[in-house]
């Protein structure tokens, strides 16, 4: 399974390139479904059909689903309480009802990446096509299972101690309810799936990013730190989606000021993205709505090559063995070394701060006992060092 995530600022055409890219696919042969985890849905109207929260067969070898979060708490109802709603329960709060569990933050989040999880062990598609919300949304997405994976490892501990405490003091001094032993197992189960989720987003053969972005200064800044933080998050951002694009001798005064304009802009693009692999798409007369105009926004994009295709598979983060010494790489575009914080964690990870985001990166067991001997960002790359090991 291929996982093409489109990504981007509001407006840059997300939705027309999404749309595009999964019909490519499907005209290709390739068992495609569009999938919008925009709470705005704009998939069904960008096609011009009307879709209903399942998953509608709409062309040979093309689903498309939007997900409903009210719906999806109905049909899923039974897998999304046994993680939650027994946690909820232990800790006095009763009774949710599907609308109630809709609202908290993260659910649609999970529910999209469940769909993933699904597909992704059935086999049911060549190519999941993902429509995004804005950046900031999308960042969230990413970030989510690290997040999720985090709590529920400090829940499960407390959980665990709590259980643990219970034994001696037999639950005289206890006001907080005990945890079941059905608690742990939905925490773990959560844990699991977290996982699961972050296997398949971080493997850059199965999941690609794709930064969608229009020759603007403000589109250009907004995309370079989605492009630092999906970085952070090791999420492989293969491409550059440049839409919008003016063509060279393009008739009119309004028309060929904005190409200068955008002949500036498209410099600036290459001396900041160079050598990544760069698509472009026309900037159309009219709205892209209809198969017609999106085959259009698919040639200028694809021409005859495969919208599927890997065009990168290479990690951002990645762990290092030479001559007895490791060391983390971790690729950080446009930072610098006074932009980062590092510390080591008790739980053996590594926590990097850029900004206000930040992540967790868990050691693998040679590293876990050695000691951070220093960091340094190099061409744009954070090395963090490890003491040597000692030879017997
Ligand atoms: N190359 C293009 N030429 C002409 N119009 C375009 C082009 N790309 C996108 N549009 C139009 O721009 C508008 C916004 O596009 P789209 O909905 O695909 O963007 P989006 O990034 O998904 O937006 P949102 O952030 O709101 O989800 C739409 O009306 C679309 O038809
Ligand atoms: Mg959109």
């Amino acid at each position: 399974m291929r996982l093409i995530i489109d990504t981007g600022k509001g407006g840059v055409g997300k939705t027309s390139v999404s749309v595009a890219t999964a019909k490519r696919c499907a005209d290709m042969g390739y068992r495609t479904i569009i999938m919008s985890t925009d709470a705005a849905h704009s998939v069904a109207d960008s096609m011009d059909i009307e879709l209903n929260g399942q998953i509608t067969n709409i062309l040979p070898n093309l689903d498309a689903l939007e997900i409903d979060i009210v719906n999806e708490m109905k049909i899923r109802w039974n897998d999304i309480q046994e993680y939650i709603s027994e946690f909820m329960e232990s800790q006095g709060i009763t009774g949710l009802s599907a609308e109630e569990m809709a609202i908290l933050p993260g659910m649609e989040l999970i529910a999209a990446l469940m769909y993933v999880i699904d597909f992704d062990r059935h086999d049911r598609y060549d190519v999941v096509v993902m429509d995004t919300a804005p950046t900031a949304e999308t960042l969230r997405l990413m970030s989510f299972p690290d997040v999720t994976s985090w709590y529920a490892d400090k829940l499960f501990r407390l959980a665990k101690k709590l259980l643990g405490l219970a034994r001696f003091t037999v639950g005289r001094f206890m006001d907080v309810p005990l945890p079941s032993a059905n608690v742990l197992t939905s925490i773990e189960k959560m844990k699991d799936l977290m996982g699961e989720a972050k296997t398949i987003l971080e493997d850059p053969k199965k999941t690609t990013v794709r930064l969608v972005v229009n020759p603007e200064k403000m589109v250009i800044s907004e995309t370079k730190r989605a492009y630092s933080y999906l970085s952070l998050y090791n999420k492989n951002v293969e491409c550059l989606i440049v839409n919008r694009v003016y063509p060279e001798g393009i008739e009119g005064d309004f028309f060929k000021s904005k190409y200068e304009e955008q002949a500036k802009y498209m410099a600036y693009i290459h001396e900041v993205f160079d050598p990544m692999k760069m698509l472009y798409a026309y900037q159309r007369p009219s709205e892209l709505v209809g198969w017609e105009m999106l085959d259009k926004l698919a040639d200028d994009l694809y021409g005859d090559t495969d919208p599927a295709a890997v065009y990168s598979d290479r990690s951002p983060l990645r762990f290092v063995t030479e001559g007895g010494e490791h060391r983390i790489e971790l690729n950080l575009p446009f930072k610098h070394k006074g932009d980062i914080q590092l510390f080591k964690a008790k739980d053996d990870s590594v926590i990097v701060l850029v900004g206000s985001q930040k992540c967790n990166i868990a050691l693998p067991d040679t590293l876990k006992k050695a000691k951070m001997k220093g960091a340094e960002m190099k061409d744009e790359k954070l090395i963090i060092r490890f003491e040597k090991e000692e030879t017997e």
